[in-house]
């Protein structure tokens, strides 16, 4: 396999270049999509996104392959990328990394089968679990108490969770968080595969890793079986464009292809695989050089960062443990609590006097993410603004100490699936503590669930829920989008725990 990866030109776009072909010999489409390369299109979009764009928004005809059965130039578009990767097989998605975990996911479990999951997961791993009727066996993730995020699990945790569970079909981790930070993946995918257990990784915020040895670990390097990963949140490609990296042996690369088939629309985006092809060119041909300049953007902004006086970006100073061994600097986490302000003041502030948007915010952080694409000018006008930010807050330091408070992990009394296809009653906030919650309910971004289906509600998480509202923070996932009223399964929790 290594001689047949090394005999692959990296320079070469296999789909973007027959897109291209194709849209040159200008065929008489009748296909769809109806716009007919744009001619057909609302004409100040038209004019707006320009003709290439709608030249190459094609579908599956026979010259240009299909991505439910790869075997001409998205074939070979995923064979690069395998090979750039690090992966033995690499599948394009079209429907995010939301749509490769589901996956991965639906791949490896059925009804009844337990996953080890941290339970600081992304809501698509909830949803797999829901419908693939997998039972979730939830680690608590560390938590560094200072600014208040999750990292990832403990090799320890780990270990003893698969001493409970020898029978677990599957680990799941999250390598880096959206925070960027990694845990031992090397430790956790020798611990798993001592029992024969497929690890899988949430890979959403790491597609750049495997490009720069200053940064963390891949999940292929580390020889996990599967990776989701976003290749157009730091890889370079369109928005909703990412693949499912595969190591063959646990897992069978075929029935990983039919299960995302059955998961992916039938009208894939040729932008969006087009995008994936060249952005893996890029990432293979100037990964390195182009993610060591932004290594440096990013660094000395959070050295200038640091010496605010009320801000803090966490560093080599912020990894404690086997949860937290390393971090990708390209995130900086700039927690502003000292200044006696929340993280969502700190971004609505940044937008309305700044013209910034940052990626997310939480109660004590805002989190900026820096990129190939960003140059010194834009990493001062960042560093400008926080300097600012932080003069105007300069004289509530020290006023208002902050306790951080931490997300509770609740008890689950029956699988997600069973919860959300059970009987329920709709219910107010307040009356649901001591039920069964039978929807999703996160903060979003970044989507990280406060509750799933399954689970007992309680005062604290009731208490959590109301805090990040208060601050104004984005709660949702239920059917009522302001959170007055929610469905709890009907049955007692006695009942059900037969207490
Ligand atoms: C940790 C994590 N996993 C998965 C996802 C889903 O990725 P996508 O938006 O590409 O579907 C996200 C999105 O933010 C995420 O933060």
């Amino acid at each position: 396999m290594k001689k047949e990866r090394d005999s692959l030109d990296q320079g070469s776009t296999p789909l973007f270049t027959a897109l291209m072909e194709h849209a040159r010999r200008r065929p008489l489409q009748f296909h769809i999509p109806g716009h007919k390369a744009g001619t057909g299109a609302d004409p100040e979009f038209r004019e707006f996104l320009g003709d290439a764009a709608f030249s190459i928004d094609l579908i599956n005809i026979a010259p240009l392959d299909d991505l439910h059965h790869p075997e001409g130039a998205i074939r070979d578009a995923q064979r690069l990328a395998a090979a750039a990767f690090g992966a033995d097989h690499t599948f394009f998605s079209v429907q995010g990394t939301s749509g490769a975990i589901m996956t991965m996911i639906m791949a490896v479990c059925g009804p009844g089968d337990k996953i080890l999951v941290p339970r600081n997961v992304h809501k698509s791993v909830m949803s797999a679990i829901i419908l693939s009727g997998a039972h979730p066996i939830f680690m608590p993730p560390e938590i560094d108490e200072r600014i208040g995020i999750a990292h990832g699990v403990s090799v320890s945790t780990v270990k003893t969770m698969l001493n409970w569970h020898p029978d677990a079909r599957a680990v799941l981790v999250i390598n880096p968080t959206y925070y960027g930070v990694v845990a031992d993946l090397r430790a956790i995918v020798a611990l798993a595969h001592d029992r024969d257990i497929p690890v899988l990784v949430d890979e959403a915020h790491g597609a750049h890793i495997h490009f720069h040895e200053d940064l963390p670990i891949s999940a292929m390097d580390a020889g996990a079986d599967m990776a989701a990963t976003s290749v157009h949140k730091l890889g370079g490609s369109l928005t909703q464009s990412s693949v499912l990296n595969v190591r063959q042996g646990r897992v069978d690369p075929r029935h990983v292809q039919a299960v995302l088939s059955m998961l992916t629309t039938t009208s894939t985006s040729y932008l969006l695989l087009a995008s994936l092809d060249t952005a893996r060119r890029q990432l293979a041909v100037r990964g390195r050089e182009l993610i060591a300049r932004a290594l440096d953007l990013a660094r000395e902004a959070r050295d200038r960062i640091n010496q605010i006086e009320g801000l803090y970006c966490f560093g080599e100073d912020g990894l404690k443990g086997s949860a937290a061994v390393a971090y990708d600097p390209l995130k900086l986490t700039v927690c502003v609590k000292d200044l006696g302000i929340t993280g969502y003041d700190a971004e609505q502030i940044l937008r309305e006097r700044f013209g910034i948007e940052v990626e997310l915010s939480d109660l004590y952080n805002i989190l900026c993410i820096v990129s190939p694409g960003d140059g010194e000018e834009e990493m001062r006008a960042l560093v400008e603004a926080l300097e600012a930010l932080a003069a105007e807050f300069h004289h509530q330091i020290g006023q208002y100490p902050v306790e951080v408070k931490t997300p509770v992990m609740p008890l689950l009394a029956m699988t997600p699936r069973e919860a959300f296809y059970a009987e329920t009653d709709t219910v107010s906030l307040q009356d649901s503590v001591g039920r069964i919650f039978a929807e999703m309910l996160m903060v979003y971004p970044p989507g990280i669930p406060i509750l799933v289906p399954g689970e007992i509600v309680t005062e604290a998480s009731l208490e959590y829920i109301r805090e990040h509202m208060n601050a104004g923070l984005p709660v949702q996932g239920t059917d009522d989008p302001e959170v007055r009223r929610v469905k709890v399964v009907r049955r007692p929790v006695e009942e059900l725990l037969r207490i």
